[in-house]
């Protein structure tokens, strides 16, 4: 079994934040930073710390919080952007924003900036109408033309108490721009398209037949190559949104048949096809528009037809160049349906997933997959998180 990468862990992060109301955030994000067991560094400006006490994040990053008043090391800019391997500016102020974007270094948080040699990733947060003045837009054209990732603001209820484009985005999803700022960027200009989820076959309007597929792995896939540079399209059955992150274009789908449909329309465009959902086989016959009442006969057959073959579909289809990725859900003999699956689909890769080994398969955090093509097996074990990434890193050695 190969080692699993390590690439989110002990990784170097610096976090400057400035004196914004949605610095509240901060201490939930660097809880996330230490639990990925990375490290963190903190500056702070001086009115940061009216909205956020410098002795959680202390107490939270283990670390002392590097503020213009409290340094003792010499050159502390220069010292901290040489360690860090991102700089995340979170909150960042329409006060920071400009001094960046002017070159002015009047603090610690802003010296690291002008000092950075590291990707560095900004989050404006404010007011909607301090957002959308034209000093602002004009200082975020800046930062952007000199290569500085500036993230768009959240629509939604600001702490002002007015709604509009202003927030700091979830500490999650800054995560998911720290790894993907992270991360090796081998899938520039790639376009994946990954099927994710369970499918929903409704018998009725209130009654479905599905499974127990929560998306985990299909959305671990998806995430894992957009980290790393891809353009990334997910079809997706009902699923919780917590797989979902702002750089993936999700569309929602209910059943197999409207999968098939969503696949149709951007197999061209894909250069790798994940085929990840857990696709209902069969759908009722005769579907009723009305609720199934109890009444009247102890039994109830349904007739079932067979839903269409969507990675089958995929394999018929399959243009120049491109690399089709199946999954195989299976309780026995796994490797060896797997192995007959990806020949009969005209697949390249398929991944063999016994679901009822302990720890694997459906909804839960980690598996074990089996990679399966015409050169071998490869087994992967441990994070869906990362059994996606190492389960990339293996399709793109080929
Ligand atoms: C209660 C309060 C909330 C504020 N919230 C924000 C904010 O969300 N975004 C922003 O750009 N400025 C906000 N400001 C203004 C900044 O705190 C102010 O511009 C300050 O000088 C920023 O300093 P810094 O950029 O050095 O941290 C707020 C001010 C107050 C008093």
């Amino acid at each position: 079994m190969p080692q699993m990468p390590e690439w989110k862990h002990n990784r170097r992060i610096l976090l400057g934040i400035s004196g914004g109301i949605a610095a509240y955030k901060l201490p939930y994000l660097l809880r996330k930073i230490t639990k990925a067991k990375c490290e963190a560094e903190v500056i702070m400006t001086s009115s940061a710390k009216n909205f956020v006490a410098p002795m959680t994040l202390e107490t939270l990053s283990g670390r002392k919080i590097w503020t213009d008043d409290n340094f003792d090391a010499a050159i502390p800019h220069i010292r901290l952007t040489d360690w860090a391997e991102v700089f995340v500016i979170a909150p960042c102020t329409a006060n920071t924003l400009a001094k960046i974007a002017q070159g002015i270094a009047d603090n610690l948080l802003t010296s690291a900036a002008l000092a950075a040699s590291c990707p560095v990733l900004v989050f404006p947060a404010m007011n909607e109408r301090m957002y959308s003045n034209p000093a602002v837009q004009e200082n975020i054209a800046i930062l952007k033309r000199r290569g500085i990732f500036v993230a768009d603001p959240e629509d939604g209820d600001l702490a002002c108490g007015v709604s509009g484009k202003g927030r700091m985005p979830e500490p999650e999803e800054i995560m998911h721009e720290i790894f993907r700022a992270l991360c090796v960027h081998d899938m520039n200009g790639k376009h994946v398209l990954v099927t994710a989820g369970p499918t929903h076959e409704y018998i009725d309007p209130v009654r479905y037949i599905s499974n127990p597929s929560s998306g985990k792995m299909g959305f671990a896939m998806a995430r894992s190559a957009w980290y790393r540079g891809a353009e990334v399209r997910v079809i997706s059955g009902p699923v919780e949104a917590y797989s979902f992150c702002d750089g993936l274009k999700v569309e929602g789908v209910t059943t197999a048949v409207e999968m098939l449909e969503a696949v149709r329309k951007n197999l061209d465009w894909a250069d790798y096809v994940v085929k990840a959902a857990a696709v209902g086989d069969y759908r009722v016959k005769d579907y009723s528009a009305h609720k199934l009442k109890r009444e009247g006969s102890d039994e109830l057959t349904l007739s079932l037809v067979q839903n269409p073959d969507i990675a089958a579909e995929a394999g018929k289809l399959k243009h120049d160049g491109q690399v089709l990725i199946g999954f195989a859900a299976e309780t026995d003999d796994v490797v060896l349906h797997a192995r007959e699956k990806l020949a009969r689909k005209n697949l390249d890769y398929i991944l063999a997933n016994d679901v009822l080994a302990e720890g694997s398969g459906f909804r839960t955090d980690t598996n074990t997959l089996h990679l399966i093509s015409s050169s071998g097996t490869q087994s992967f074990s441990g994070l869906k998180e990362d059994i996606a990434f190492d389960v990339w890193s293996a399709v793109l050695a080929g």
